[in-house]
């Protein structure tokens, strides 16, 4: 086969088989192709360099694009008058808008204008602190038309991690706004970004979009309101000129050790990626309506509410709210509503949902949907079922798609409809990604029916390129475990037929309803707590958000075991943190299993939280193996 009979879209088994194939034996040459279907300013002349030692890894080199171009004014001549965004509120009483494709492109511009008339340039960095409303999307887009490096932070995140963010990538601007909705709550939004910057010198001034009309502090010469910077700018500002290996955005997230990093992606292969794996494992048509219920704080927002959907033309849906407000059929409700195809969710959700009883389903019709999808944990196939019979009426086929921060974009899955699906299997590599299972010393483990570390052998254009301001730290996280090989962390399992299991983290990370965190970065937010001395944090198995939160905690002598110093611990993790990392359970413990080394033995730990105490293996290289009763006898 030649490479410039390699399709683009993949309609079939054999188109698949052929890609995959051809990406095996020469990943140049195939990439280069899928390349084509993009609008580059001035094409590449060398498709890559890499090394996995340093780790560096340059595709289509000296290549001149933006991406934004191929969002947006690409689409102009053709469908600019198509609905390019969706946006539904977390009220359903509240107005749904839309924007077509033109639309879009002239909010974006204000936007970008806006960025530009308050000083930022190309490869300045701009925390973005916004909820799910249109401005989230036109400040993400505005950042990559100028070229400046977006930094999305969820906000849900503490003012204490929102500082951490900023000044690691040291962002002179942020963009947030007065408060969001949640449910039948509103937060507050500003007042954690004011608390954020009293620790943060380098921003300088903060962009506010007024969703709420609340009072709120603004600071004279930093803080201006989004509205009314708008009355000084139209809606033309051409896209700047980005280099392939341009900084495109950074995103940020927890890993084993130390505090999350700042994981850094390009312009060119990010593109060409998010746009790909969109087409392909969504099957996406002209016309259909696409719906990721992510949050664009999260990789998943990135690559499949924004970029992947716009790349292609698509229209794509952002909602506001949350799966149960006003009751656990919104989402069901939102899918008619706007006649949605293509609806990608979370297992938590889906387990959540089916918690709150099918009832909320049956009374929505649900006929437009054509394809499901899954992401951010293995979905367990009693979620996959309910979701196949009740949301899908038997008839949509689900993809389950893996993938993380640092790919950029998805790494497994079935290509919608067209391979074989089996409940709780991610499915088969997307081409151009060269798979490997290794044992623990690194060597290769050939053959079908075996499982072991995934890693990846061959860079892919989405890869991540550094972590920011740290490249040693991207060096040892990822590509030094294994030599010559970008390790996932994750273990998974190659069937008979080639279909991928994953099998979990096998490192020290857990993964709560979908997101990341460290158990170190969990332990350092409980021993901020003044009563603390020492914890230890595992994950153990729970029923909706896929793995909880579980803490050993050693109190100050004095202080009392009682729900009062749980509360304190909780606040802290909060106010470190966010919500989302609060502790499911909190044990008080007097010592905890360490080695004689001094190094705390999760394994046993974990074990005593999934209730296994009966399978603890070996535990007399303990220094003292009797704390490991105390802990079984006052276990939760
Ligand atoms: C980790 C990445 C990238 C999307 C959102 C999460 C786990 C993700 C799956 C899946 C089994 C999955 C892995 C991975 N994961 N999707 N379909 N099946 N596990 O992104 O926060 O970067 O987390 O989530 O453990 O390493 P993330």
């Amino acid at each position: 086969m030649k490479a410039n009979q390699i399709p683009f879209r993949i309609k079939s088994l054999e188109d698949y088989q052929r890609s995959f194939e051809y990406s095996q034996e020469d990943p140049e040459g195939f990439w280069s192709s899928i390349a084509q279907a993009y609008h580059w300013k001035k094409p590449w002349e060398k498709t890559l360099e890499w090394d996995f030692q340093s780790p560096s890894v340059k595709w289509f080199i000296n290549g001149q694009l933006n991406i934004t171009e191929n969002c947006l004014d690409r689409h102009i001549p053709t469908q600019g008058d198509q609905i390019a965004l969706i946006w539904e509120p977390n009220d359903p009483q509240e107005s749904t808008k839309q924007y077509t494709y033109r639309q879009l492109l002239s909010e974006v511009n204000k936007m970008a204008n806006v960025l530009k008339d308050q000083g930022i340039r190309k490869g300045d960095r701009v925390c973005i602190y916004l909820p799910m409303i249109p401005e989230l999307a036109f400040a993400t887009l505005a950042c990559a038309r100028i070229g400046a490096i977006h930094s999305v932070v969820f906000a849900g995140f503490s003012s204490n991690a929102v500082a951490d963010r900023i000044n690691d990538a040291q962002c002179a601007y942020v963009i947030t706004s007065d408060g969001l909705n949640r449910g039948a709550k509103q937060i507050p939004v500003k007042s954690v970004v004011d608390e954020a910057l009293a620790l943060c010198p380098c921003v300088q001034k903060v962009l506010v979009v007024n969703r709420l009309n609340w009072p709120i502090h603004m600071q004279n010469d930093r803080d201006y309101w989004y509205h009314e910077r708008l009355n000084h700018v139209n809606d033309h500002c051409e896209a700047t000129t980005m280099d392939s290996e341009d900084d495109m955005f950074i995103l940020y997230t927890s890993g084993s050790t130390g505090k999350p990093k700042g994981v850094v992606h390009t312009c060119g292969g990010y593109m060409v990626y998010a746009g790909y794996t969109f087409a392909n494992v969504f099957q996406y048509n002209p016309g259909d309506i696409f719906w990721c219920t992510a949050d664009i704080g999260w990789v998943t927002g990135h690559s499949y509410i924004l970029y992947g959907p716009l790349l292609q033309g698509a229209t794509t849906v952002m909602f506001e709210g949350i799966p149960t407000y006003p009751d656990a059929g919104r989402f069901w409700q939102v899918i008619d509503k706007h006649n949605v195809n293509i609806f990608y969710t979370a297992p938590t959700a889906i387990r959540s949902l089916m918690a709150s009883g099918v009832d909320h389903v049956l009374s929505y019709n649900l006929h437009s949907l054509k394809l499901l999808g899954s992401v951010g944990e293995p979905i367990n196939e009693e979620a996959w079922h309910w979701y196949h019979t009740h949301v899908g009426k038997g008839k949509c086929p689900i993809v389950d798609t893996y993938w993380q921060t640092e790919t950029g974009g998805i790494m497994i899955s079935g290509m919608g409809g067209i391979h074989p699906q089996r409940p709780s299997y991610a499915g088969f590599p997307i081409p151009g990604i060269q798979l490997m299972l290794v044992d623990a010393e690194g060597k290769e483990i050939h053959g079908n029916g075996v499982e072991g570390n995934l890693c990846v052998k061959f860079p892919w254009p989405s890869i991540l390129r550094t972590t920011y301001g740290d490249h040693e730290r991207c060096r040892i996280n990822y590509f030094a475990t294994y030599n010559n090989l970008y390790f996932t962390g994750d273990g998974a399992r190659r069937e008979e037929d080639g279909m991928f299991r994953l099998l979990g983290r096998v490192d020290d990370v857990i993964n709560v309803s979908g997101h990341r965190f460290g158990t170190a970065e969990i332990e350092d937010a409980i021993n901020h707590c003044t009563k603390v001395i020492e914890s230890a944090v595992v994950g153990y198995p729970h029923d909706i958000k896929g793995q909880g939160i579980y803490a050993y905690v050693i109190l100050e002598h004095d202080e009392n075991a009682n729900d009062q110093t749980r509360d304190e611990i909780i606040e802290s993790v909060v106010d470190v943190i966010g919500k989302i990392a609060k502790p499911d359970k909190i044990q008080f413990v007097r010592g905890l299993p360490k080695t004689r080394s001094g190094k705390i033995m999760r394994r046993i730990l974990r074990k005593v939280a999934e209730g296994e105490t009966n399978a603890l293996g070996d535990t007399t290289t303990l220094l003292d193996p009797t704390v490991v009763d105390e802990i079984i006898a006052t276990r939760l």
